[in-house]
């Protein structure tokens, strides 16, 4: 935690940034003619974008340049500004630049994790099991059955009432069993369905006592939490590689990013080959730099995402991550007590903060409506853009929805047990970031309340497609009239 003087610096930093965020006066037409501003709520899957990286992307974009270009003015600007964007990857995870390297891949978490998985497996070859949970998104757990013999999934832990975090008995068991052949334990920062936060670097202990290494799915957490991959004072809660969205931290476009020890990808001929990694090329042969990040590059990279989400980690650090986390612990706190009140709510994972920490989402249901219903009725009505679904975490998810089906079995018929868990094979799920307030939470909570009273009334203005969503009668979106590229176009070359 910093002094207060710099807490007190940081909140007036977070509000002058939260005043400016691309997207968040959007207003929409809603099913009652009404025209009212759009209250984002799925910050989970992407974050709106910081007007700072909007503002620096502008002023950047005349000066453009490719990184693989070297002597004009633009390729020294450009190629300097990208190499600043790592270091601040660096620094802002604060992972030693003399250890650590940093890297852009694909366009998110899921790019990185497959690259993690794939370089881990050839470099300790004799290790082929890996270390899971059942709370993963799929990003982090398909990677490591595609590359890997055997994956286990280690469950989540009872805390008071409900699930809470990764069970770190039933971790260390999965360990001790698995023995001289668990290669890495790979644990998400934070949950994307309940937004409870695992204890990462307790399991970083654990995995380190056992021989095994530790990759952390950071997606959900680098915009939540202050991350520290190295330099604890136990050496072994510092993290292996960790794995975030550029999309999910302000700054959409932007790639994924890869933070990792430089000797775990040391050595080997990278995944990826082409320009901009190579020191040598002959016809029969070629020499990969040894210089990191550059030998994990392959071709011109994201340079624009790259220098937004440089800005948007500068503009974020400047903040303190301890003042965003501690402002969105509050929000989150009276988000769950304001949604517990409203009738009918199934609110899923521990809901006790003072015993299972969380940040940046709750997922729940309406009794006898249908996730996607609910969703539907939500933006329609309500002008609140949510989730529904799976969310890429289908056994979770599956998890949570029985657990709750079994805690209300005792008061149901067979039948009306079979009708609850049809609507509820999915949640809807509300995620919040820097920019929503109390009085989103309010909106959300008021809203719910009168769809949990008016089941009826909603469920009479929609038609259940075959793909389990739910359409309108009446009242259709034309995204057109909001907007097209091809109509934005021709309107610009018209003037
Ligand atoms: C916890 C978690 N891991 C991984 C991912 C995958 O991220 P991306 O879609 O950016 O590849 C997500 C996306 O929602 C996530 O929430």
């Amino acid at each position: 935690m910093g002094t207060q003087e710099s807490v007190v610096q940081g909140s007036a930093l977070l509000d002058k940034l939260r005043r400016g965020v691309v997207g968040l006066d959007v207003h929409y037409t809603l099913a009652t003619g009404e025209r009212t501003r759009r209250i984002y709520l799925d910050s989970t899957a992407s974050t709106l974008r910081l007007k700072v990286v909007q503002d620096v992307l502008d002023k950047f974009q005349p000066y453009y340049s490719n990184t693989h270009s070297v002597l004009h003015f633009g390729a020294k600007l450009s190629t300097a500004e990208y190499r600043w964007a790592h270091e601040m990857v660096l620094s802002f995870v604060r992972a030693n630049p003399e250890i650590y390297t940093a890297f852009f891949v694909g366009s998110g978490t899921t790019a990185g994790i497959n690259r993690v998985a794939r370089t881990l497996r050839e470099k300790r070859p004799n290790r082929d099991v890996v270390i899971t949970s059942v709370m993963e998104h799929h990003s982090n757990d398909l990677p490591h059955r595609k590359h890997f013999r055997h994956v286990v999934h280690v469950p989540v832990a009872m805390a008071t009432r409900s699930f809470g975090c990764v069970d770190l008995r039933r971790l260390e068991e999965a360990l001790r069993e698995h023995s001289k052949r668990v290669n890495y334990v790979a644990i998400t920062g934070v949950s994307n369905v309940t937004g409870i936060i695992n204890p990462v670097h307790e399991v970083a202990e654990l995995a380190h006592r056992h021989g095994a290494l530790i990759v952390v799915d950071a997606a959900q957490m680098a915009a939540h939490l202050p991350v520290q991959v190295s330099g604890h004072g136990n050496p072994t809660q510092d993290i292996d590689a960790l794995v975030f969205s550029g999309h999910k931290i302000y700054a959409p476009g932007s790639p994924g990013v890869v933070v990792t020890r430089k000797e775990l990808f040391a050595g080997l001929e990278p995944q990826e080959v082409g320009g901009g990694m190579v020191d040598q090329v002959a016809l029969n042969r070629y020499t990969i730099s040894k210089h990191f990040p550059d030998r994990e590059e392959a071709g011109t990279p994201n340079i624009c995402g790259a220098i937004g989400l440089g800005a948007a980690l500068y503009a974020l650090s400047k903040v303190g991550m301890d003042v965003v986390a501690e402002e969105e612990g509050k929000l989150i706190d009276c988000a769950i007590g304001k949604l517990g009140t409203v009738q009918d709510i199934i609110i899923y994972g521990e809901t006790d903060c003072s015993q299972c920490q969380r940040t940046g989402a709750i997922s729940f249901n309406l009794k006898n409506l249908d996730h996607a219903l609910t969703a539907a009725a939500l933006n329609d009505y309500f002008n609140i853009a949510v989730r529904n679904e799976c969310f890429c975490a289908h056994p979770y998810v599956r998890e949570m929805v029985t657990q709750s089906l079994t805690d209300e079995a005792d008061g149901l018929s067979d039948e009306e047990l079979a009708n609850q868990a049809e609507l509820h094979r999915g949640m809807v799920r509300s995620s919040f970031g820097i920019y929503n307030t109390m009085e989103d939470v309010d909106a959300l909570a008021a809203a719910l309340r009168h769809i949990s009273a008016n089941k009826d009334f909603y469920q009479a203005q929609y038609t259940r497609l075959s793909n389990g969503d739910y359409e309108h009668k009446v009242f259709k979106f034309d995204h057109t009239k909001v907007f097209s590229v091809k109509g934005e176009v021709d309107a610009l070359l018209a003037m």
